[in-house]
């Protein structure tokens, strides 16, 4: 979507329009009276998001598209990405400021469950690509541990290539795992990854969580992954590398914008001396196909 596109999204989401039309079909005066905004206003707004393929119009009535349900829906399974993009561009609004501070304004409401709902509405496709690459590095594993593993994307994926998954991550993102993985044979462990990895494993997979912290907390997972691996285990990370994926300059940029922790996106010698200062042997990064990803590997 263009910026203006977001832009609009934002105003029609801020203002309650939004919410209106997942509620009920509704025409612009009634549109105009529930949020008060004004007649043309809503009007135009309505005809745009036919354009934009949030709504479909019969006779002078809106009607929701799936697409407007998953914007407004609570439900961290059926959400679209679009919930959390559109809460991170208040931050991009406010980046000048956060230039001055390292602290983005503060968090919207629901901010866990649209930061699950994107993590977890992400192409199955790309999501194999990765579980098939991390086991690539280690095909032997049995145990996995997916440290950080939000809502479990990437753990439901071991578990249908034969593995006996653990997810370990922060107490409020387990709490919607129980809920949300209710149905899957995954042992779900609250826990900070920086202090210790519970169990022992064959394979620690970390996904998109490095490029959310500082070098010196990577470092730490690093050591707590390495004492949770069994001897020749190996750990593997996907993340997008510095001066490999074209995405990464510009992401470092995103965690400045967004993020609440003291996240950037690392290069390759970066991740070698996490890796060898931590006991880590062979080394590795290699692309995974089809995506804009990299595999960051080790063994111990
Ligand atoms: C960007 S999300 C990635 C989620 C998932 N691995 C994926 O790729 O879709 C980062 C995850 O790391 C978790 N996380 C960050 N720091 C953590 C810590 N210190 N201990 C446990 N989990 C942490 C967050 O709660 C979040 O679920």
């Amino acid at each position: 979507m263009n910026y203006r596109e977001m832009m609009f999204l934002r105003a029609v989401r801020k203002n309650g329009l939004v919410a209106v039309l997942a509620t009920s079909p509704s025409t612009p005066a009634e549109v105009a009276e529930e949020t008060g905004i004004t007649e043309r206003a809503a009007s135009i707004s309505l005809e745009a998001l036919v354009g934009l393929g949030f709504l479909t119009a019969n006779d002078g009535t809106y009607e929701a598209t799936d697409r407007l349900r998953r914007l407004h829906t609570d439900d961290v399974a059926e959400m679209s990405s679009l919930a959390f993009r559109l809460d991170g561009l208040e931050r991009w609004i406010t980046l000048p400021e956060t230039m001055y501070t390292n602290d983005p304004v503060d968090s919207p409401e629901n901010y866990t469950n649209h930061y699950m709902g994107a993590m977890h509405d992400m192409d199955e496709e790309t999501v194999r690509a990765c579980v098939t690459a991390a086991v690539h590095q280690h095909p032997d594993a049995e145990q996995v541990a997916d440290v950080g593993g939000g809502p479990g994307a990437f753990a439901r994926e071991f578990v249908k290539q034969g593995h006996e998954v653990t997810l370990v991550d922060r107490p409020d993102v387990i709490g919607l795992d129980e809920q949300l993985l209710d149905s899957e044979p995954i042992t779900l462990v609250e826990g900070d990854i920086r202090e210790s990895v519970p169990g022992e494993h064959d394979l620690v997979f970390c996904s998109r969580v490095f490029q959310t912290l500082s070098p010196e907390e990577n470092r730490r997972i690093l050591n707590a992954a390495y004492d949770a691996l069994s001897p020749g285990g190996s750990v593997v990370l996907i993340e997008v590398v510095r001066g490999r994926s074209p995405d990464a300059r510009m992401f470092g940029v995103t965690m400045l914008a967004q993020a609440d922790s003291d996240g950037n996106t690392y290069t390759e010698s970066q991740y070698r001396d996490w890796f060898h200062d931590a006991g880590f042997e062979d080394v590795r990064v290699t692309d995974v196909p089809g995506t804009k990803y990299q595999t960051v590997a080790g063994d111990r």
